[in-house]
Formats: C-alpha cells, structure tokens, sequence
C-alpha cells in the first residue's frame, strides 16, 4: 500500500483555537455521518449517532465526554480496529470500508500510532527493543531500525542512558514517553491516544502533554481522548461527545447551558 505522507501542519493550528468550526488544511480524518449500532443478547445499542468529524494533517485534537458517551467506540473506528454500521471513514483519502482485514491491519501497523493509559509496554524488554518492537515485519535493515528508534526516543525527550533500562525500571512519566516513541517509530499519519494522562500524576501528565504538543508542532497529527478539561487546554481544538453525539465548544456549551450549567446528569 503506497499512501504518501506530507508533513505540513496547517495554518489554522496554533494555540488553542478551539472555538474555530473545522480544520482549514487536508483532512487526515474524513468521518461523515457514520453510525455505531452494537448488537448484543440485551438488545441494540446506538453508540455513534451520525458522527462527522474532520482532522488536518499537523492538528492536535482533543476528544472530551464521560463515561458510556462513546469515546472508545469512536477511537476503535479511527483507529481502523472496527468498521461503521453505515457511514463513511476516509484515512488519508482512502475509504476503509473498501480495505481487506489485512490491509486494515497494515494500514494498523504503518499509518496509525496507538498510546493508552496503561502504557502498554513489555516490561521485562529494554526501552529500545520495545521501540523497535513494531517495526519487526517491516523490511528495514536492523540499523536503520535502531536509528529510528533512537530518533523517536529522542524526539520524546527520553535522556540516552534509560535506552537500555527495562522499560518496568522507569517512571509513569518515563514509561508514557516510551510508549509514544513507540507509537512514532514507523512514522505513522495519526497518532491516537486514549486517556495518556490517565495513570500520571499531574505534573508527570503535564510532561507528557507538553511531548505531544512538540510533536505537533513537528507536523504530527494526534486525536486525543481525555476526561479531563485541563488535558484539552494544550490541544488545538476540543470536540465534545455525548451520547453518541460530536458537539463543538459551543454547541457543549448551549447543552449544558440548558442543564444548569453543570452538565451534571448529561451522559
Ligand atoms: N461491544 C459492545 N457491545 C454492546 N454495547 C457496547 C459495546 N461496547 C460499547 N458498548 C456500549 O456503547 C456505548 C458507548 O461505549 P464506549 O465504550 O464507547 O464509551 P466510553 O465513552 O469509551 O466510556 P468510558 O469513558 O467509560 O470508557 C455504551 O452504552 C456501551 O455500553
Ligand atoms: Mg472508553
């Protein structure tokens, strides 16, 4: 699969612009109208209701909503591990729907970067091995795999001397930048990250945050899903779900506006 990749970051993406409608550069992310219907022995549930949602190349997206609002099964979609119950999903221009179970699962494996709460990392392997771990099936040569990923740790900030730690010798913070070399390493067009800051302190969790807005400011583009107001302040623009529903700022505001102000009792 050939699918280029062009580091620009857009215009539209500097500070937290998060009342602006939409991106202004090339969409990397393409979802229209799509729709999530999970069947299961309780009956049907409509976890996405028509979700539409555009992401520039170089743009740093934060996704916010409680609990059962559908944010994993929002991120399972984008991140190619589940496909639509009708709709649309265009990564880079090409429709996902049309692709092989194979080629998802390289598409997986080379355009898209996956971070989670937990780290995720082979404890008992050093930082490096579990950097280069994912380039395994790729036919790079065994030095340009180690220089790759010595470029994706360094561009998280990790010091030289922890590359040979095993990755359980280091701290959450440690661990968290780790895990986003990781997700670098084959140069991917999206990197994804679901709840990053979840399992860190808040400094430990500013540290990471502030790794993801240098990346961005390389060109990388992230979607990042969160709970938590403070994490969205270093995002360029904040969408809103609730109840299987993409609201912009403003829209999350007139909701809960009409609630009381609280939001409270809105899912
Ligand atoms: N495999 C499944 N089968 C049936 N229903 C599901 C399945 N996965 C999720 N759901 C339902 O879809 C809705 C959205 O779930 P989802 O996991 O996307 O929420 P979430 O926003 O990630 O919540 P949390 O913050 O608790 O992780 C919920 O009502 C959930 O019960
Ligand atoms: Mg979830």
């Amino acid at each position: 699969m050939a699918i280029g990749y062009q580091s620009q970051r857009p215009s539209s993406a500097s500070g937290n612009s998060s009342t602006q409608p939409g991106p202004k550069g090339p969409a990397v992310i393409d979802v229209r109208n799509v729709h999530r219907i999970y069947e299961s022995e309780a009956g049907y549930v409509h976890a996405l209701k028509g979700v539409s949602l555009q992401v520039a190349r170089g743009e740093f997206l934060c996704i916010m909503g409680p609990s059962g609002s559908g944010k994993s099964t929002l991120m399972n979609l984008l991140g190619c591990l589940d496909t639509p119950t009708s709709g649309t999903y265009l990564l880079e221009g090409l429709d996902i729907s049309q692709l092989t179970d194979d080629e998802l699962a390289e598409l997986r494996a080379t355009r898209l970067g996956f971070v989670f709460q937990s780290f995720n990392l082979l404890p008992r392997a050093t930082v490096l091995r579990n950097v280069i771990l994912p380039l395994t099936y790729t036919d790079l040569p065994a030095g340009d795999r180690m220089e790759r990923a010595v470029k994706a740790l360094t561009s998280v900030g990790l010091p030289a001397t922890y590359f040979d730690h095993r990755s359980n010798e280091l701290s959450g913070g440690q661990m968290q930048r780790v895990a986003i070399a990781r997700a670098l390493v084959n140069e991917p067009a999206v990197i994804l990250a679901d709840e990053p800051t979840g399992n860190l302190d808040s400094a430990t969790g500013e540290m990471v945050l502030k790794t993801f807005a240098r990346l961005r400011d390389e060109g990388r583009t992230i979607v990042l899903i969160t709970h938590d107001p403070e994490v969205c302040a270093w995002g360029d623009r904040t969408m809103h779900i609730r109840d299987g529903r993409l609201l912009s700022d403003e829209e999350e505001r007139a909701v809960v506006a009409a609630h009381g102000g609280t939001g409270r009792g809105l899912t």
